[in-house]
Parts: structure tokens; sequence; C-alpha cells
């Protein structure tokens, strides 16, 4: 048996992981993060790709924003289309300057995974059978294995950054966790494909058809969402009918702008809203997607996770720093009022932009009028532009 110290562990190396332990390390703190995958296969996956300004400002902080200063795409607006016509949002002029950073997910954690290697410090890859013990006492630890050794970690505290499925949100007993669900009815099929953007920014477009997003990752490389039938199977949806598909829900301007090639990446995600209450159990703390999940549509997943990990960091630092604990003990309350505005935003725009049931509905109706209302309406357009940017953090700075 291998038997380590720290004073935070970790689990997870994703973005919420990784970024934990870069701010916590910058700040003399120390940790140990463990990763059941590989790093390889944890930089392969796809996901997310849009940064509000407070995200981009905590990558800065943590000393990791060189690369998405570089490479990263500053957005001042994307466009709504409704049955193929297009309405511009103008993030900058509706909330006084405030835009978005386009820069994959995939690129931050190389970028952070980088960090913590050149730091000496690299995750633990590999590690297997993670579990929690002692959460609920004064010296919690964490054992795993890895490479068929034994090993345990006795720690001050753990921060499960694991995600949805992850150990860290079932280590807490059924008693002590209240959770809020809801599954939609569809999924998103997307795709990545190394050819120039449709548009110079993204397009979330609600057509009779269904739901469908141009989105990019640089200015070679696309991204592409269609909403689908949740049990949709990759093999009905050649890249041709993809491409087909594309044109005709996001409008004959993005069509006639489109440049197609082969999908380099194809997958189907469904899509839920989840929310794990209270986000703390002990001196276990929960970060991310383990505490919470959103419908892409608002583009919060990432940006929550972020938002946790600044209330965490700095919990954390006041603890070993000055000795306060009350950041530590407010940390569930800070981030579920974030959280609980981000899911609401995510499920709005989600229930405005996609398709629900066949034919000339009320939902139909009702989200027509809702657009109309949004594209000449100032302050309906301000209020999804302040969401989209990002609302303020809650807490200290
Ligand atoms: N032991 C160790 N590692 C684990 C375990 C476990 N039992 N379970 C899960 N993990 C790892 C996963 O392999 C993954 O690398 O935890 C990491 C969790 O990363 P994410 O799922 O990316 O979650 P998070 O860091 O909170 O980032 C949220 O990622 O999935 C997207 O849409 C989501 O953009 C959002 C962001
Ligand atoms: C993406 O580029 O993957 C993306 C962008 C915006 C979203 C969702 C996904 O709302």
């Amino acid at each position: 048996m291998i038997r380590e110290r720290t004073q935070i562990a970790i689990i997870g190396a994703g973005p919420a992981g990784l970024l934990l332990a870069q701010l916590l390390r910058i700040a003399g703190i120390e940790t140990i993060v463990l990763e059941r995958q590989s790093r390889g296969y944890v930089e392969a996956r796809i996901r997310a790709g849009v940064l509000e300004q407070g995200t981009v400002e905590l990558i800065d902080e943590a000393g990791v924003g060189a690369r998405m200063g570089r490479e990263g795409l500053p957005h001042d607006g994307f466009d709504l289309a409704y049955d193929g016509v297009r309405h511009r949002i103008d993030l900058a002029h509706l909330t006084g300057g405030k835009r978005v950073m386009v820069y994959g997910q995939t690129e931050l954690t190389k970028d952070l995974g980088d960090a913590a290697a050149e730091a000496g410090a690299p995750a633990i890859y590999d590690a297997a059978d993670v579990s929690i013990h002692d959460a609920d006492g004064d010296a919690p630890v964490v054992r795993y294995r890895r490479k068929d050794e034994d090993a345990e970690i006795s720690c001050d505290f753990i921060a499960a950054c694991d995600g949805f499925h992850g150990i860290g949100r079932r280590s807490i007993p059924e008693s002590a966790l209240k959770t809020f669900e809801r599954i939609y009815p569809f999924g998103w099929l997307g795709i990545l494909a190394d050819v120039p953007p449709c548009s110079h920014e993204l397009i979330y477009a609600r057509h009779e058809r269904g739901f469908a997003l141009a989105s990019m990752r640089s200015l070679t490389r696309s991204r592409y969402y269609l909403q689908c039938p949740i049990d949709e199977r990759l093999e009905n949806w050649p890249d041709a009918r993809i491409w087909e598909e594309l044109k005709v829900r996001l409008g004959p301007e993005a069509a006639s702008a489109m440049t197609i090639g082969p999908a380099i990446e194809k997958s189907v995600a469904p899509l839920r809203s989840f929310v794990a209450e209270p986000m703390r159990w002990g001196r276990l703390f929960l970060a991310g997607d383990a505490a919470h999940i959103v419908p892409p549509t608002g583009a919060k997943g990432l940006n929550l996770a972020a938002s946790d990990v600044r209330a965490l960091s700095r919990a954390f630092i006041a603890f070993y720093k000055s000795g306060q604990s009350a950041l530590i003990d407010n940390y569930s309350q800070t981030c579920l009022a974030r959280v609980w505005k981000a899911v609401r935003f995510s499920w709005w725009m989600t229930q405005l932009m996609h398709k629900f049931g066949e034919g000339e509905t009320f939902d139909a109706r009702v989200q027509g009028a809702e657009l109309s209302y949004l594209f000449g309406s100032r302050a309906a357009s301000q209020a999804l532009a302040e969401n989209y940017v990002g609302l303020p953090f809650d807490g200290p700075t």
C-alpha cells in the first residue's frame, strides 16, 4: 500500500479538476489529482467551446491563458435564426462591452495539463477504483489502484470534480442529498469538420424540422449540431445527409456560405438539466458536472464548472492563508445561487429553440411569439445577452 499525504485531494482531471489544482498550486496549496482515464483519452473528448468573460479572466488568473489569448476567437455577438431569418444579438452593445471567447474545452484542458506537467505536478492518470472515506470526519481519505498497486491519500479536503458519472456525488448519503432533473425528449447530433465556419459568429437556429447550431473551434475548423431523436443512431446520418439538413435548418444565407467536408468526429449526446444540493458534505466538495448538468444550448457547462472552481479555490485559500472558514461554509449556497440562474437560462434557451412535437402546436406558436418579441425588444435581447456573457459572480472578487 502506497501512503500519500496532501492538503486537497482532487478527483477528476477534466477542466474543473485541473483548473482547481492550478489555482491552488499557484497559491502554494498542495493537491493530488486522480483521473481514471489516460491523459490522451481526456484530451480527445470533444466538448464545448464558448467561454464567458469571467471564465477567461479566471483562466488568465490561473496563468494558463497565453494560448487562449493567441488562438481564441473573441465574439461580440451571435445570430438567432427563426425559420431561416437571422437576427443578431449584439452582446457587446447590449452588455456595455462584454463578449465571449470561442476556445475549445479540449484546448483548455491541454493547456492545464501542460501547466501541471511543467510544474512537476501532473495528475495521476489511469487511477482505478477511486473511493472516498471519512469525508464527514476530520481526516478524509481517498483510496485508488494504479498499476496493480493499492494507494491511499490522507488529506484535509476532497474536491470531487469527477463529472456526472463520477464517484463524488455518489459518496454522499442519499438522505443528505436532494437532486433535481429534467430530461429533454431529444438529443444533439454533433460533427467536427476541418472546414471554415459558415459565419464569423455562432448561429442558433429554430426551424420547423428542428434546432441547429453553427459553431467553430477556429477559422478552419467548424462544429455543427442538429437536434435529433433521443435514441438516434449515427448510421442514420451519413455526412451528406448532415450537411443537407444543416443547410435547410440554418437558412439560405448560411447554406450559401457553408463549406462541406468529411466529419472528423460525429456523436449523439442526450440533453438534461440536473442539480444536486448541497454541493458539500463534510469535507467533500462537488464542483462542475459532478454537481450539475445543463443542456448545451446556453453554452454554460464549462462556465459553471469554472464558476464553482473560482468559489472553491477562494474558499480553500482563505482557509489555509487566513484560517477563515466562512467561504468554505458558504460554498454550496454561493455556487447554487449562480448554478440555478444558469440552469434556468439553459432551460429557457432550450425551450425556445427546439422542436417539441409535430406540426402547428401551442409550443410552436409560443416559441414564434417569443422570438418575434425578442427580435423587437431591447429589454428582452438585453436579458438574453447578459445571461449569455455570464452573470456576475457571487461572493468575493
Ligand atoms: N475516478 C477518477 N476520475 C474520474 C472518476 C473516478 N471515479 N469518474 C470520472 N472521472 C473523471 C472523468 O474521466 C473526467 O476526466 O473526471 C473527469 C470529469 O471531467 P468532466 O466530465 O469534463 O467534468 P468537469 O471537469 O466538471 O467539466 C465540465 O465538461 O463534460 C463537459 O459539458 C461539460 O463543459 C462541461 C465540462
Ligand atoms: C460548441 O462550439 O461546441 C458549442 C457552442 C455553443 C453552444 C454549445 C456548443 O451553446
